[in-house]
């Protein structure tokens, strides 16, 4: 049976209801992704790449489940979310109820490490590594070992005052970049290739007692890769 094609504002509203992490943690970067970002990554790996509807996808490091409840309202047949955190995992629970989202998605909680098996889509928004280096990393080994398709935002090093005005005012996301050398080397040595990158504009609000200004507005780039591993 064909799914309806669900609009973009549509997937935003739902995700704006999804509650943040009430007591974030600074060593996890535990800030919660703004609900226009993940409409938008959710909306190119359904609609660009078809890799949601009726697939099976796996949230790692789902915090308080924005992106799982994304891929279950858009019509994964499958979504589990994983995290370490029991708190960040009681509130994405109360959030799948509601959204009325309560059976479309199985709530782990554990290390990301613990998981195993085989998913068609994988989609994270890992800790930058900010707090602790390389944190990124084994989030992206285990989405190359567990995930045929892979959507993962990470923090871009462009600051250019140019590009972040071109992107608040852009509305389609059809800007690709370059991949970072290092994060493509690293793809690339776990059998990963790399489709196309999108970067998107991220704000957060101040949350941690390293933020220095009231608001944080950065670039995070969208990696859409192919796990040639499982292939
Ligand atoms: C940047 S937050 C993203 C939360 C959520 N995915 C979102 O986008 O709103 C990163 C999440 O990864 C979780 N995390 C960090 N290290 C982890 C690990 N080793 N295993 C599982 N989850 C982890 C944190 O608790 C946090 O919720």
């Amino acid at each position: 049976m064909r799914k309806r094609l669900i609009r973009k504002l549509d997937l935003e509203t739902l995700l704006s209801q999804v509650e943040p992490h009430p007591s974030p943690k600074p060593s996890l970067e535990q800030y919660t992704i703004p609900a226009n970002v993940a409409a938008t990554a959710l909306y190119i790996a359904a609609y660009t790449y078809n890799d949601i509807i009726d697939k099976t996808v796996l949230d790692l490091g789902c915090g308080t489940g924005r992106l799982a409840l994304g891929a279950a309202f858009l019509g994964a047949k499958q979504v589990i979310g994983v995290d370490i955190d029991k708190t960040a995992v009681r509130v994405a629970f109360k959030n799948s109820e509601k959204t009325g989202l309560k059976n479309k998605v199985q709530w782990i909680v554990a290390d990301i490490g613990a998981i195993h098996g085989k998913f068609d889509t994988v989609i994270q928004n890992p800790p930058f590594g900010i707090q602790k280096r390389k944190a990124d990393r084994k989030f992206l080994k285990k989405a190359l070992e567990v995930g045929e398709s892979i959507y993962s935002l990470h923090k871009s090093s462009n600051r250019d005052k140019a590009f972040l005005r071109k992107l608040k005012v852009s509305r389609t996301n059809t800007v690709l970049v370059f991949p970072s050398n290092f994060i493509k080397r690293f793809i690339e040595r776990h059998n990963g290739k790399i489709k196309a990158v999108y970067p998107m504009l991220m704000t957060i609000p101040h949350m941690f007692n390293f933020h220095t200004k009231r608001r944080h507005e950065f670039v995070v780039d969208l990696y859409v890769v192919e796990s040639e591993a499982l292939c």
